[in-house]
């Protein structure tokens, strides 16, 4: 028997958040964006799920390599384009629309052979200062790019630092107003929470953060990227990942009795706890404090002690009818109730909040060990 542990990937949960990117950004179409092996879900099951997108935006060349291989003859953008001179080679093999963020980008373009064009985005710095071109250098960098016989069309991006709070996003998209005015192109500006936020149509003369192309990642997942301001329900998303398993063991503490490692918790009354196949070589977070939530037969309560490398430990008081084999959803999608009706949903954002991290980590981190299946 195999541990009881398993990830599950919701396809239709992938597809409803997707239509919720297009609601959210109606005058836009939707990358969807599946770097990092499509935030941990697995390049190949995800697009079961985003294949509706109008193109898909990944950062590694093998993974549109992947994609090209699903038989996806459409867009797929570099967000950060090419590594080396050589990769352009793949770009034009594949037909892969690229990111061109700094001068060394262009010189190797100016030096690349091929009988096709290439489609570029043009990405300006406007405040994040992580990758672009500074808004005093934008216009230079365009210019040289349209005299290269090797591109065909420029296209114009930025990428939004404070989208998901107070700050918002109106600075920065000043700022890319102004450098890209009268600069033809289609735009691409917004990811998730730009998109949820502030991505609706705007009134006459006001600027788009949509844009032309809107980047949907975090929330393609299931995931709010403004939590805990906002929740999934606040967005209507719906978790892609379930992780769940089962109980391997129960304990009644006395008054007193402490649980796992460093005996970080001590029960103040007698405590029925069980103990869960998963730990964090499963890519649960060690830093998940008691009082984390989890469901147990898909009543929520709380983990309770140190998360250990295989096992948690869970409160069983809301859980009296819990026993040995019982499911734990450590997060996504709980048991449907055996009267019917909606299964309960515990979001990786409740999860990832207490352990002093985010829906993106928690997603990534699933370890190898853990079998992954697609929910059709
Ligand atoms: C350039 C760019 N666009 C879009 C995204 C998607 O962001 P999110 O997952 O927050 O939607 C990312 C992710 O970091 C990114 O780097």
């Amino acid at each position: 028997m195999p541990r009881p542990i398993e990830a599950l990937i919701h396809v239709d949960a992938l597809a409803h958040n997707l239509a919720r990117a297009r609601a959210a950004a109606p005058d836009a179409r939707v990358w969807a964006v599946v770097k990092a092996n499509a935030y941990g879900h697995g390049i190949e099951r995800a697009f079961e799920g985003l294949r509706g997108a109008d193109g898909f935006a990944l950062l590694d060349l093998d993974e549109a390599e992947r994609i090209r291989a699903l038989g996806w003859r459409g867009p797929i953008l570099l967000l950060e384009g090419c590594f080396e001179q050589r990769d352009l080679e793949l770009c034009s093999r594949l037909n892969l629309w690229h990111t061109v963020h700094c001068d060394e980008q262009i010189a190797w373009l100016a030096q690349h052979k091929t009988h096709t064009p290439h489609r570029v985005f043009l990405k300006l710095n406007s405040g994040m200062n992580r990758l672009g071109f500074t808004p005093a250098a934008f216009r230079g960098a365009w210019a040289r790019l349209d005299l290269l016989p090797q591109v065909d069309e420029i296209s114009l991006m930025t990428h939004f630092s404070d989208a998901d709070g107070d700050r918002g996003v109106a600075r920065q998209l000043a700022v890319f107003e102004e450098a890209t005015r009268d600069l033809a192109g289609e735009r691409t500006l917004a990811n998730s929470a730009a998109t949820l936020r502030h991505g609706a149509l705007p009134g006459a003369g006001a600027p788009r953060v949509g844009g032309d192309w809107v980047r949907a990642g975090i929330m393609s997942y299931g995931s709010a990227p403004d939590f805990p301001q906002r929740t999934i329900a606040d967005w209507d998303l719906r978790p892609a990942m379930t992780l769940r398993s089962r109980l391997i063991g129960t304990q009644v503490l006395a008054a007193g009795d402490t649980v796992g490692y460093g005996s970080t918790f001590t029960a103040d009354a007698p405590l029925r706890i069980g103990v869960v196949a998963c730990g964090y070589a499963d890519g649960y977070p060690r830093h998940a404090p008691t009082g984390t939530p989890v469901l147990v037969d898909g009543v929520r309560t709380r983990i309770v002690g140190r998360v250990s490398m295989d096992m948690i430990t869970v409160d069983l008081g809301p859980v009296a009818q819990a026993r040995i084999g019982s499911e734990v959803t450590l997060w996504g999608r709980g048991p449907a109730p055996a009267g019917g009706g909606a299964a309960p949903v515990l979001s990786i954002d409740e999860v990832a909040r207490p352990a002093g991290t985010i829906g993106y980590e928690l997603m990534c981190a699933i370890a190898r060990r853990v079998p992954v299946s697609t929910l059709a």
